[in-house]
Order: structure tokens, then sequence, then C-alpha cells
């Protein structure tokens, strides 16, 4: 166990925030939690409430148009398609499913690839990304990495807290790799959609060419729908996607869920106006960054960004206190073991918060 993790708060720990500093929850502007800001489209908030009877029946049991509504919005076939409780129930069949002997995993990054690799008892290590390469991939220390056990390889793309992000390029060379050793692969690919070209971008057109690789991605994040819990997964491999089929309780995703995946990939306006917010606050901030010699940031392609603190005496959990008694709520990052008490991370949200966030964290670093 991460007895570290356990001193942090996360973005989802919304209630624990409410108990240490007695702000209401619902007063707090949430940077932490990735979450698009534009909340869910008014075709959504609309067509489920037109459809809250679907509560009366089960879901389909093979889900198979959601399936076909999901394969539609990534260019694929409905029979690649695997839908679960959000990406984290998929995240632990793929873990099951494979039960690796032992996995490399491209660090620093999302806790719970690691969580369910210690319930499924594999052994791992972690690449981490360098500091000195603003985080980014590199084959050579990837190729050092592996090791003859090694059987699963776990990435996130662009990845959680560095927002840095492997080209498909970069991703076939990967793919290709693995696939001599026999190596599976993981992506997790929850903020994919947030970059400037997620066509791309994505590795799902991979999926036709190699059978070793699976895609997981999420509503929470892009959609703003954390709350329905509803992910899927993108994978050519027929053997895994029935193992995983074979460890899954059913009914997992309930109907709301089911009916909100058809009607929400359809909403071409809303996606196209959470691009155009997230690529502008992107570039503005950054410039707004750029002016303060205090803070180092690394290149973001997503809608979070990773923050070096270059005052010495400040460290992450000052500014982190110094947001929240304006309820704003940062990633303080002391609790990523590869990065420590200097980093902090937070996501975009409506630029006037964004604004205030920023002059937030310039003042407590110019004292
Ligand atoms: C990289 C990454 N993957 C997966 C998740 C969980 O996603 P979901 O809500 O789809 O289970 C998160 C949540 O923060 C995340 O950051």
């Amino acid at each position: 166990m991460n007895t570290k993790q356990n001193t942090y708060f996360h973005g989802s720990d919304l209630e624990k925030i409410e108990e240490t500093y007695g702000i209401k929850k619902e007063e707090i502007i949430n940077f932490a939690a990735n979450v698009n800001p534009l909340g869910i489209s008014y075709r959504l908030r609309k067509e489920l409430a037109d459809h809250l009877d679907v509560i009366t029946t089960y879901p389909e049991r093979n889900y198979l148009s959601l399936r076909t509504a999901i394969a539609d919005y990534v260019k694929d076939d409905f029979h690649h398609i695997i839908v679960g409780n959000g990406s984290t129930e998929l995240i632990s069949l793929v873990i099951q499913s494979i039960h690796p002997k032992s996995a490399l995993l491209l660090g620093p990054t999302y806790s719970e690839y690691a969580h369910e690799l210690r319930l499924a008892g594999s052994t791992f290590h972690f690449l981490n990304l360098k500091e000195e390469n603003n985080f980014t991939f590199s084959e050579d220390d990837f190729k050092a990495a592996l090791t003859p056990d090694t059987e699963l390889f776990v990435l996130c793309n662009p990845n959680n807290p560095t927002s840095s992000l492997i080209s498909s390029a970069e991703m076939k060379n990967i793919l290709e790799i693995c696939k001599k050793k026999h190596i599976f692969v993981m992506i997790d690919e929850t903020y994919i959609e947030f970059t400037e070209h997620p066509e791309t971008d994505t590795a799902i057109p991979l999926i036709r060419e190699y059978e070793n690789l699976i895609i997981l991605r999420g509503i929470s994040k892009f959609f703003a729908a954390p709350g329905l819990r509803l992910g899927y997964g993108v994978c050519g491999n027929a053997g895994l996607l029935s193992k995983m089929s074979m460890y899954k309780k059913p009914w997992t995703i309930n109907s709301l869920a089911e009916t909100a995946g058809k009607i929400m990939f359809l909403d071409t306006e809303y996606i196209d106006d959470t691009r155009t917010l997230i690529s502008g606050e992107r570039k503005r901030i950054c410039e707004r960054l750029d002016e303060c010699n205090a803070l180092r940031y690394y290149p973001p392609h997503s809608n979070f960004i990773l923050l070096r603190i270059l005052k010495k005496e400040v460290t992450s959990t000052m500014l982190f206190k110094a947001a929240i008694l304006k309820k704003m709520m940062i990633r303080d990052c002391a609790s990523f073991d590869a990065l420590g008490d200097q980093y902090i991370r937070f996501c975009f949200m409506k630029p006037e918060d964004n604004d205030r966030l920023l002059d937030t964290i310039f003042e407590a670093l110019s004292k």
C-alpha cells in the first residue's frame, strides 16, 4: 500500500475537504478532477430526462446498441467494443484476465493500475518519464526497462498527471516491440479527446493491426459525467474480450448510462464546444505561465497541466492551501512517488475561474 496517498486530497475527495476546511462541497471549484467545465450538454440533460422510464427494464444483456453507438463514434467495429462501469471496471478486468506475472507501468501515472496489479498478485515496476525530457517518452529507456518476465505494459495517453503525449508513430513502435516479445499493451485513453488532434493521436486505428492491444476510455472527463459510470474498451483480440466478458458481472452499466451513451456520442455541437474551450484555455494559460519565473510547466496535451514550483521555500501543499482557502481545489502531487512536494496539477476550467486560480497561485508565490 502507498500510505503517502492517504494524507493528500484527490479530485473526488470533496467530502474530506468539506470536513477539513469547512467549505461546502458545492462551493468548491474542482481543478483536481480533470472534468470538462461545461458540465453535461443541454441535449443530454433533456433527452436523458425524457427517457427516465428506461430504469423500469434491465439494460440489454450484451449492450449491442450501446456498443454500436460507441463503434460509430470511434470508427471501429462493434465486435471490438466492450463496455464497463467506468474505465475503472475495465482496468480491473484486463488485469484479472491477463493476470501478468510481471508488468511494466509508464510513470508517474494514475494509481489504479498499480492497485489492480497488487490485487492480482502480479509484480510490477515503473519506467518513470524524466523531468529533464519534459516527461516525454524515450524508446531507448523503454527497451531497457523490459525484462524477460514482462507480460503487460500499461500506459496512459495523454498521461495523468504529466499531460504528455505519445504520438501514434511512437505508439506503433511500442506495439511492434511488444508484439515481438509477446507483451500485451493496455493504453488508457481517458484524456485523448482533449488533445489538439484526437483523430490522429488515438491508437484505435492500430487495433486492426495489433492483437496485443486494448484501449480503454470513459465518459467521465470529456463528457463530464463521472457519476454515470460508463467506460469502454476497444480491442481486436477476441480471446481477451471473451475472457473479460467471462469475469464480468452482468448489467454493470445501468439503463441510464446505456441510454446516455447512445445520446452523447452524437452530440457534435458539445464535442466541438469542448474542444474549442480547452484548446483556447490551454494556449492562454501557458502564455500566462510563461510570464512567471517561479514556476515551470511541462507542455500540456490534455485538459490539465503539471507544474513544478521553482521556489525552494514553497511547497505544493502551501499552494494547495492558498487555493482551497479561496474555494479552489488543485491537485497536490506530493502523493505521486516519482514527483514529490514541488509539483502541482490543475485542470482547465472556465476562463474566469482559471484566471482567478492563476492570480491566487502567483500571489502565493510572490510572498
Ligand atoms: C487516467 C485515468 N483513467 C481512468 C480514470 C477513471 O475513470 P472512470 O471514471 O472512467 O472509471 C481516471 C480518473 O481520474 C483517470 O485519471
